[in-house]
């Protein structure tokens, strides 16, 4: 087990630097299937998330090597038609694009059912519903996704999706891209990772139009060939540095992001007293004064991210008033509030709210890490919190974040990380 300690209750300040979306990356990573050539992929996160994504594709005869600590070159030409290794394929929820990716390259895939973080019930019926629109025939067999392409082939179709699913919408597009007709995907996910990915197709030779809105319209090509991409910088980790220093106060420069992507974060934190000045290609935020009370619901891109909801609550927890959140895509994600509630914190949840008494400080003490952002949010109610805070199961954290204990130097904190011991088993997150 992994566990942080942190000596809390100093303001951060310096410069820290965003690193590539860990969504986009875990989508491109298994699209390079598809691909009839070498990709050099630069920008990416180097994440425990990554590292067994890489690892899942080596089982199956892809040639990788990694130029620099993020810069990728992969080779998929000699990609057996083997399965991806159970085991691995369980330990991260991303696995779930080889489903996309197997049947564009080789007409038929079998995977197993992927895990993720325990956020209620996460099907994909999306994926399947996308999947047979296009012309694959789906079973499911004993926790297998089976999928073949029936008689025509993958024929493109046209899908709209029942409820906004960003992993559904890429698993769409992996398989569409090389189908024999066109595909239209209504009621797409927009995220900023959906577009990353139909840009990374679309520079190896795909024909990938209206990403980025909810209606996206696939013509599929004949082959992919090789090229050089550059993932964009991770909204989601650029947002948890921002929360923080609002949390903890202080003046930190977050460089390397795209500020657009983070308008919904921005507005909020400003509205919560922080000062967030937008550069081209950075945002810095102050945090002198005490925070104010604020509401958020979240939505998919462009609202408020689910996967900030955790770290915002942390603010909102040391905020003057009473704040709710309203979680509105998974069934639960508030199970880190009891943890924050033994720091000190005033959260009441009911079902799908979280209601917030702002305290004026929290205090340090033992806690876990439930999920990949849950531990995200205990980080940064350690840097705001008086003593010390220890985090267990911090490789939770490691999922989804590069060089976390670094960055948090570099901008003042007092953080260390412990092995307790060797080989401890790791959950699927996602
Ligand atoms: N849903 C269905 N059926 C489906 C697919 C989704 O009902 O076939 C529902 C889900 O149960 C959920 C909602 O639709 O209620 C949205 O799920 P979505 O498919 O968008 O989520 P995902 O693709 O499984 C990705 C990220 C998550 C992030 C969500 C929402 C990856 C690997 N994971 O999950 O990231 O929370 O989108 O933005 O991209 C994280 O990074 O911490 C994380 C959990």
């Amino acid at each position: 087990m992994t566990q942080y300690v942190i000596e809390g209750g100093k303001p951060l300040n310096g410069t820290v630097t965003i690193s590539g979306a860990k969504n986009a990356a875990v989508a491109i990573l298994p699209a390079t299937l598809l691909i009839n050539g070498t990709c050099r992929i630069e920008n990416v996160p180097d994440i425990s998330d990554v590292r067994l994504l890489l690892e899942i594709l080596d089982s199956m005869g892809a040639e990788i090597r990694r130029l620099s600590p993020n810069t990728i070159e992969i080779c998929s030409r000699n990609v057996r038609e083997s399965e991806a290794s159970d085991a691995l394929v369980r330990r991260i929820r991303a696995s779930y694009y080889l489903i996309g990716a197997q049947l564009g390259r080789f007409g038929h895939a079998k995977v197993a059912l992927p895990g993720g973080c325990n956020f209620g019930p996460r099907p994909i019926d999306q994926h399947i519903k996308g999947f047979e629109a296009i012309g694959a025939e789906i079973e499911l067999q004993n926790g297998y996704v089976c999928a073949r392409v029936g008689e025509a082939g993958l024929t493109g179709g046209r899908v709209n999706l029942d409820v906004v699913s960003v992993g559904a919408t890429m698993n769409i597009l992996i398989g569409a891209t090389l189908a024999n007709g066109t595909t239209i995907i209504e009621n797409a996910a927009k995220e900023p990772h959906i577009v990353d990915m139909a840009n990374f197709l679309n520079a190896m030779g795909a024909k990938i139009s209206g990403a980025g809105t909810d209606v996206i319209k696939v013509r599929g090509v004949k082959s992919l060939r090789g090229g050089s991409y550059s993932i964009i910088p991770d909204q989601i980790e650029a947002g948890t540095y921002m929360a923080a220093v609002a949390a903890a106060g202080g003046n930190v420069l977050v460089q390397n992001v795209i500020p657009k992507h983070m308008d919904t974060i921005s507005a909020k934190l400003r509205e919560m007293g922080a000062k967030v000045t937008e550069y081209d290609d950075a945002i810095r935020v102050q945090r002198t004064g005490v925070l104010r009370r604020a509401n958020v619901k979240t939505l998919p891109y462009p609202g408020f991210p689910t996967d900030m909801q955790p770290q915002i609550a942390v603010c909102m927890a040391l905020a003057s008033g009473v704040s709710t959140i309203r979680e509105s895509i998974y069934d639960t994600r508030f199970a880190y509030c009891a943890e924050l509630n033994r720091m000190g914190a005033a959260i009441k949840v009911e079902t799908k709210t979280a209601t917030i008494t702002g305290v004026d400080q929290l205090h340090g003490c033992t806690v876990h890490a439930c999920d990949l952002r849950a531990g995200a949010a205990m980080v940064i109610a350690g840097l705001a919190a008086d003593g010390t805070t220890v985090i267990e199961e911090a490789e939770y954290i490691e999922r989804g974040y590069e060089s976390l204990i670094d960055k948090l130097r570099g901008i003042g904190a007092t953080i260390k990380r412990i092995e307790l011991r060797r080989g401890a088993r790791k959950n699927a997150a996602g």
